[in-house]
């Protein structure tokens, strides 16, 4: 990733300035719930449901660990960040909201579950643990004991005690409560006809006829973006939609087959505390296509099943299909661009859920107090446009 060739301070700030946020998933209500709580006005507008984007879809998985490969080196300082603000994050949330976004902290493993997966799975544990990350090693007989149910003749795991899960739709319900709870007044359906600027300096945006005042625009739309009418062309975030398929079986809530995440090549597994069983993803170039594919449901399956042969016999009881808002290298867009006013929190591909409180903090702090904290400084708009920037 190319640094940021300037830093700048995007608007003069005002002690309680009036914010509209575009987009009602996990990254717009925190961001919203953050500022309402420091006194700001707050006002958020979807185009759809809350959470209906890529929120609701998520796996929620906090992987700032296990998830890191080759190349995305430099987001690994943003994710241990975030990580390590999700227990006080969601002890909040449960306070505010009332809902308890059920952090689970039973740990991630990615299983090499054939001899072909051992030499691949080793590598990404030798680079994970080359980068410091805290991974461990477990030979097939201690995956087995902590994991019965998986299929025998596992060549062995990486195991993380620090990457763990959240249940991402309770998680959009609690900052949809927290958010109300601090006045945030959310308005889902409703889609922004516009951005509206005069000068370079942002004023607000259009919704429907009526034109909202606002100091501080945020665009936090996902995957949906880019297609913000009134951005400029170098205002313009390169963030496309990455198609996932995704299931649930239904476990027995008393019985579960299995308590940890545990990842096997091309699928994951992810066992929530009311006996949902969530198995994802695929990762498809097809635009916003909202079918599910007989080859996309029948890999997930396929993959699940290999690896924990026990689903076989539970109810498939849910298939959906979710947008990953990806930027040109994978990484999140944060921080100001070339209208003064317009704050992007978007792009956040595979790690949406766990970047949600690094980012709500990121992006208040800019707002109230002119600067985002260092970690998230290197994911600016301007590293796309590096000559522009400078
Ligand atoms: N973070 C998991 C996924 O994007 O499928």
């Amino acid at each position: 990733m190319d640094a940021p060739t300037s830093a700048i301070r995007p608007f003069s700030v005002s002690s309680h300035p009036s914010v509209a946020v575009v987009g009602a998933g996990v990254i717009g209500l925190s961001i919203a719930w953050t500022l309402a709580r420091a006194g700001c006005r707050v006002s958020v507008f979807d185009r759809g449901p809350v959470g209906g984007g890529a929120s609701n879809a998520a796996g929620g998985m906090l992987a700032a660990c296990v998830e890191s490969e080759p190349g995305e080196e430099a987001l690994v300082p943003l994710a241990r960040a975030s990580q390590a603000l999700w227990p006080g994050f969601a002890a909040d949330l449960h306070a505010a909201g009332g809902i308890d976004p059920e952090l689970r902290t039973e740990g991630t493993m990615v299983i090499a579950r054939t001899a072909d997966d051992l030499g691949r799975v080793r590598f990404l544990y030798d680079f994970q643990k080359g980068l410091g990350l805290p991974v461990e090693w477990l030979p097939g007989s201690e995956v087995r004991h902590r994991e019965p149910f998986l299929a025998p003749g596992i060549g062995g795991a990486i195991f993380c005690h620090e990457d763990h899960q959240v249940d991402s739709r309770r998680l959009v319900a609690g900052l949809h409560s927290a958010c109300v709870n601090a006045g945030v007044m959310v308005s889902a359906g409703v889609p922004v006809a516009r951005l509206n600027h005069t000068d370079g300096r942002v004023t607000g945006v259009t919704v429907g006829d009526t034109a909202v005042t606002a100091d501080v625009v945020v665009l936090a739309a996902g995957a949906w973006s880019r297609d913000l009418p009134g951005l400029t062309d170098a205002g313009r975030p390169p963030v496309r939609p990455v198609k996932g398929q995704m299931a649930a079986v239904r476990m027995s809530a008393a019985a579960p087959l299995l308590s940890h995440v545990v990842w096997t090549p091309g699928t994951y597994l992810i066992p929530r505390r009311d006996g949902r069983l969530i198995i994802g993803a695929t990762t498809e170039e097809a635009g916003f296509d909202e079918r599910l594919t007989a080859g996309g449901v029948m890999a997930l399956l396929e993959g699940a099943w290999r690896a924990l042969p026990g689903i076989a016999d539970l109810p498939l009881e849910e298939t959906w299909v979710g947008f990953r808002p990806t930027a040109r290298d994978d990484a999140p867009i944060l921080g100001t661009g070339p209208l003064d006013g317009l704050v992007y929190a978007t792009g956040h591909h595979r790690n949406g859920i766990l970047l949600t409180p690094i980012t709500a903090q990121a992006i208040a702090a800019l707002i109230l107090e002119g600067e985002m904290p260092a970690v998230a400084t290197p994911f600016a708009l301007s590293r796309f446009h590096p000559a522009r920037a400078a």
